[in-house]
């Protein structure tokens, strides 16, 4: 992993020991700015408006924003309050749902002066954790890697495409889909990364664009209109994508767009994968396409984009006629089908229920 992102973090405790300091996502990839979260009405913003985001991440900035709510009035009421009002900041992700009830689980038994410290404790551990599931995924993944590698000239780099930031910025470490590459690159097996932009709002080019670079990964950032055309070109060896939810049935929710690529890599039979922790999965829905609550964000980040001028200073600008309609949802599922095998912390299995139930026979049933 990139040594800048590792020794800064996506997230920690402050100083004062109680604040929460994160690695403001909307100013990368030109700024590195951290911003103090001192309350949960601050730590919901954040994941509101993107300062964190990737469903690990969230979830973790989520357990950290019941701390925070904690340590300002550890009453029933006060937390209530805040695990509904984070609850209620982006739909997707089921890892903020998981979050909060494993930090409420655990805290509401607590008599109140005990309440902030546990909740605390608890979200590094989470934090942590999701450390080193992530590097487990990378392990997993790095044998799929080797795998196809091995079928090709020893010369050429295995070329990978990727989609979003499912990468160590989404989450507190090594990333989901980027873990295998990070591993491969210590491994040294040459890989060449294909980043698509992620219209809207560009978490590819901005963001895993960013933190491959940061790590001196070999990427090409394209256009997301290019990956079919890379595909039948044969330019294109293997896709992984994360994932936002994952239904009992191995159906995948993840950022728009995914869908789309998963159809042209079973077109040209090539590798689909999906990464993902445990916490992503949502055993209570099995039709990810019906079932899975879709974001619908503001039109606003269609029609406009944000970016830095030749003069260094960042500002937004209009793309569409004034006026225009548009329709923004932010992610779209991907039905197991196309779904060549999914990549967790427990190993690989098959999209299917049966795979799923293998690696995680605790599951609720
Ligand atoms: O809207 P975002 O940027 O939070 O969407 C992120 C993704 O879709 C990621 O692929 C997903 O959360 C997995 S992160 C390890």
């Amino acid at each position: 992993m990139s040594s800048l992102l590792d020794a800064l973090g996506t997230l920690r405790v402050a100083a004062n020991g109680w604040s929460v300091e994160i690695l403001d996502q909307t100013r990368l990839p030109h700024e590195l700015a951290m911003v103090t979260l001192s309350n949960w009405q601050a730590a919901a913003e954040a994941i509101v408006t993107m300062q964190v985001r990737g469903a690990p991440l969230i979830g973790v900035t989520a357990a950290y924003g019941l701390a925070l709510a904690l340590h300002t009035d550890p009453s029933d009421t006060h937390l209530d309050q805040a695990a509904s009002g984070l609850l209620h900041t982006r739909p997707t992700a089921v890892n903020l749902r998981w979050a909060l009830e494993t930090v409420l689980s655990q805290v509401r038994p607590l008599p109140s002066t005990e309440r902030a410290t546990a909740a605390y404790a608890l979200a590094a551990r989470l934090a942590e954790s999701d450390r080193d599931t992530n590097h487990a995924i990378g392990v997993a993944g790095l044998e799929i890697f080797r795998s196809l590698a091995s079928r090709k000239n020893p010369d050429e780099p295995l070329r990978v495409m990727t989609h979003c930031n499912a990468g160590a910025l989404a989450t507190l470490g090594w990333g989901t889909a980027t873990a295998p590459m990070y591993l491969a690159q210590q491994a040294g097996l040459p890989i060449h990364v294909w980043v698509s932009e992620t219209r809207p709002r560009n978490q590819g080019a901005a963001l895993t664009a960013w933190e491959l670079g940061q790590a001196g990964i070999p990427l090409t950032v394209i256009a997301d209109n290019a990956a079919g055309h890379l595909m039948q070109r044969g330019l294109v060896d293997v896709v992984i994508v994360g994932a936002d939810r994952v239904t009992s049935a191995g159906d995948a929710a993840n950022k728009i767009g995914t869908y789309l690529k998963a159809l042209a890599a079973h077109a040209h039979d090539i590798p689909f994968y999906v990464a993902f922790p445990g916490t992503t999965i949502d055993w209570t829905i099995s039709d990810g396409v019906r079932q899975i609550p879709i974001e619908q964000r503001s039109a606003r980040e269609v029609t406009h984009q944000v970016g830095r001028l030749a003069s260094g200073a960042r500002a937004e600008v209009a793309l569409t006629p004034e006026g225009t309609a548009a329709r923004n949802d932010g992610f779209d599922v991907t039905p197991a089908r196309y779904i060549t095998g999914l990549i967790t912390e427990r190993g690989i299995c098959q999209p299917t229920t049966e795979g799923l139930r293998h690696l995680y026979p605790e599951a609720i049933r």
